[in-house]
């Protein structure tokens, strides 16, 4: 028996991570983190100084890399043994992984190691093409955004409180930037699947979020 899955795809920063993260522990079920595995082979890519136009090296270096995810209080990721918790969460990191998520060879070699999180009781998958492609036999599907401006905003206020000099104005063109690479890129782009339900969190708490989407599998 398959089991269910939710996917909750959208842009970065729009609380795909918290909401996703919150709902899974209500329902009891797993919960896949579509963009860490991205941002594994960014990191993967920087530690075997590979350049980013090298597209037969990075694909090499995604084939080779082993992963294991341990869910505690917190997720922990390792990559090849290696703990790298730490430099998943850095801008930088994301925005490389933006840059090789766009090459199909690499979109291709993940795909089956998101389908694996497919285990019963059931699967909340965060992304941006979790509805479209890698699940998109989905019961549930969300489209979760928010406001660029919104979004800035919290990713500041996550970076000023963990005393990480920021600037908002550089965030939000960052985020800008990575928002239309997501959603231009050929393969699997960001983009709404028809069947799904699209929540704006720009004015949201994260908790009328999260029982908007309960309410969607009850
Ligand atoms: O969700 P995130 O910010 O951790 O994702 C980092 C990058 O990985 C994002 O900019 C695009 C890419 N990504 C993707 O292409 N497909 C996914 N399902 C998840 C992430």
């Amino acid at each position: 028996m398959l089991a269910p899955v939710l996917t909750i795809d959208g842009p970065s920063g729009a609380g795909k991570g918290t909401v996703s993260r919150l709902v899974a522990k209500k329902l009891g079920w797993h919960y896949l983190d579509s963009g860490s595995i991205y941002r594994s082979v960014a990191i993967a890519i920087q530690k075997a100084s590979i350049n980013l136009g090298d597209i037969s090296e990075i694909v090499k270096v995604t084939q080779a890399m082993v992963l294991e995810f341990e869910c505690a209080d917190a997720l922990i990721v390792k990559l090849n043994g290696i703990n790298i918790t730490d430099q998943l969460g850095l801008e930088s990191t994301g925005n490389i992984a933006s840059q090789v998520a766009a090459i199909p060879e690499v979109r291709a070699i993940l795909l089956q190691k998101q389908k694996d999180f497919r285990q019963l009781p059931g699967l909340v998958a965060d992304g941006r093409d979790m509805g479209t492609v890698v699940f998109s036999d989905a019961e549930n599907k969300v489209f979760l955004t928010a406001s660029a401006e919104k979004r800035a905003e919290r990713r500041y206020k996550q970076l000023i409180e963990k005393e990480i000099d920021a600037n908002l104005a550089t965030i939000k063109s960052e985020i800008e930037a990575r928002d239309c690479r997501d959603m231009e890129r050929e393969n699997a782009p960001l983009a709404m699947a028809s069947d799904a339900l699209y929540i704006d969190s720009s004015d949201m708490t994260i908790n009328s979020v999260v029982e908007e989407v309960l309410n969607l599998i009850r």
